[in-house]
């Protein structure tokens, strides 16, 4: 696969959001800074370029400007909002900075022919968002498509294959954004359909194989999506040359620990070493009522456990991670960059950096919903892909207060009935998550005739696109009702259920 589109970010939210619409073309994309040279472009060798939006004016003093020999490399550049500003000024226009940003939908009028809007309606709903308009264009350009409040909403030179356009086509609010894209990757790029995850597995067997060799690997199983995956498309590559290390740290869900050792031993019939250490987990966190405490302590115990693992398995010169594409995009350095905050904090699980091991992370180039495509194609089944993402402190963190054994059953059984009713209901694909949080708050309650003083559980459920922010979910109220109901009747020393409708941010969607 050499075929490639390169994503120049200039701090757009939705940077990620073009990569995945060029990738849905079935056009490998990737996302480069702003800052990346035209040298460092030029050896890759890119089918096309994009330039993303972002929140500056390219008026601005500390405005994001690119290497301006990026334009004389010959490969075709789309702009899209901010990036249809800078390509419009590096090639000589005027950009208006304009007091008041125009935010919303908006209908585009196509003037002219263009290999970029063929296919679409005129007039087209399209999504704005940007506060500077183009008043004059650069010498070569044309319009070929106007909008209420931008007079140049397209332009084009269709000589050197340069297009910029005003508004956003990669989100939804643009409803035929996507045709924009596949003219721009398969008409005016000349892009093949390569990139498809068929493509991917046997690319990426063939690379590992080429990379490991006949020595051994190992990986750290989750039961996630994508220590899962990761785990099953190495099992594909190399066999039994990968031993997965499945940590039960008694923090689990109901079931979880035979869930994943079934799945790999008798499913893939790859080698499992499966560790129980719960009994030195609640031992570490024993008495221990603080959050970030408790934190540090599952995160340093598992370190050790997995690595005493590690050594039982024996020689192995590989460690695999399920590492996927958002976690090694590099933010772009703008103030104000939203996404340059967005980073995972959440390395509880994660592995020292100087162990002894070369790493191997198959799935590095893929987006979440790519990972999904490729369990799917591998045979995982759905329960394994499909799954809400949980934490890996677990359990431990969705108990206020101190860990026993006593409140982990309860809150285990709670949460077993929550995930019942979601899929009962078909709600449970519909949502990011839905989870029981342990509240050891106790309050007077009657059963039958008698007076009960026992815990309460939380209910919360939320929907988000990738975890940074979230709402809470407006179920239907017999399904609540349902639950709570269950709860209370099924669960020992739960009286009261209660349900968390706080928005993230400022609440967080783990309670600890
Ligand atoms: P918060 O609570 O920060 O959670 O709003 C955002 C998302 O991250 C998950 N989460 C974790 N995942 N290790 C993980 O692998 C962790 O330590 C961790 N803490 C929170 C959380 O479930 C939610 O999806």
């Amino acid at each position: 696969m050499s075929e490639e589109i390169l994503i120049l970010d200039f701090g757009s939210q939705y940077t990620q959001v073009i990569a995945r619409r060029i990738r849905e073309c079935e056009v490998f994309g990737s996302i480069l800074p702003y800052t990346a040279t035209a040298e460092e472009i030029r050896q890759r060798n890119p089918s096309g370029i994009i330039f993303s939006g972002g929140p500056a004016s390219v008026y601005a003093a500390n405005a994001p400007i690119c290497d301006p020999e990026i334009l004389e490399l010959g490969a075709p550049i789309l702009g899209i909002c901010y990036g249809l500003q800078l390509l419009a000024k590096l090639s000589g226009g005027e950009v208006e900075p304009s007091s008041h940003r125009e935010f919303g939908k908006g209908l585009l009028e196509i003037a002219e022919p263009s290999p970029l809007l063929e296919g679409l309606e005129s007039p087209m709903q399209i999504w704005n968002s940007h506060g500077d308009r183009i008043v004059k264009r650069p010498d070569g350009f044309k319009t070929t498509a106007t909008s209420g409040n931008s007079e140049h909403a397209v332009i084009e030179d269709s000589e050197r294959k340069f297009y910029g356009i005003q508004f956003h086509p990669e989100v939804v609010h643009t409803p035929k954004g996507t045709t924009i894209i596949e003219n721009f990757a398969h008409k005016i790029c000349g892009c093949g359909r390569n990139w498809t995850m068929q493509g991917f597995i046997d690319r990426a067997v063939a690379e590992i194989q080429e990379e490991v060799g006949d020595e051994k690997v190992i990986l750290g199983l989750s039961g996630g999506v994508d220590s899962s995956v990761a785990a099953a498309l190495i099992h594909k590559a190399i066999g039994d040359q990968l031993t997965c290390i499945f940590v039960n740290n008694g923090l689990l869900r109901a079931n979880e620990a035979e869930r994943v050792q079934d799945l790999y031993r008798n499913y893939f019939e790859s080698r499992l070493h499966y560790v129980d250490a719960s009994k030195r987990f609640l031992g570490k966190l024993k008495g221990i009522k603080d959050p970030e405490e408790k934190r540090m302590r599952i995160g340093r115990t598992f370190i050790k456990v997995f690595e005493d693992a590690t050594e039982d398995v024996g020689d192995a010169k590989f460690l695999a991670q399920g590492t996927l594409y958002p976690d090694i995009i590099e933010s772009v350095p703008i103030d104000g960059n939203p996404a340059a905050k967005i980073k995972s904090h959440h390395n509880v699980g994660g592995l020292p950096k100087k162990m002894r091991f070369l790493l191997l992370e198959p799935l590095k180039r893929l987006f979440k919903d790519e990972v999904r495509a490729v369990g799917r194609e591998l045979g995982l089944p759905s329960d394994a892909i499909d799954r809400h993402p949980f934490p890996g402190p677990g359990l431990a963190i969705r108990i206020m207060g101190k860990v026993t054994k006593k409140r982990l059953t309860a809150l285990r059984e709670a949460d077993t009935i929550i995930l019942e009713e979601m899929k009962r209901s078909g709600w449970y694909d519909r949502v990011w998550q839905s989870f029981a949080v342990l509240l050891p708050v106790r309050s007077v309650g009657v059963m039958g005739d008698e007076r009960t003083y026992e815990n309460s559980v939380a209910i919360r459920i939320v929907e988000s696109r990738d975890g940074m922010t979230a709402d809470w979910v407006k179920l239907p109220y017999e399904i609540l009702e349902t639950m709570s109901t269950r709860i209370i009747n099924e669960v020992n020393g739960i009286n009261r259920v209660c349900l968390d409708i706080s928005s993230k941010p400022p609440a967080t969607i783990e309670w600890e």
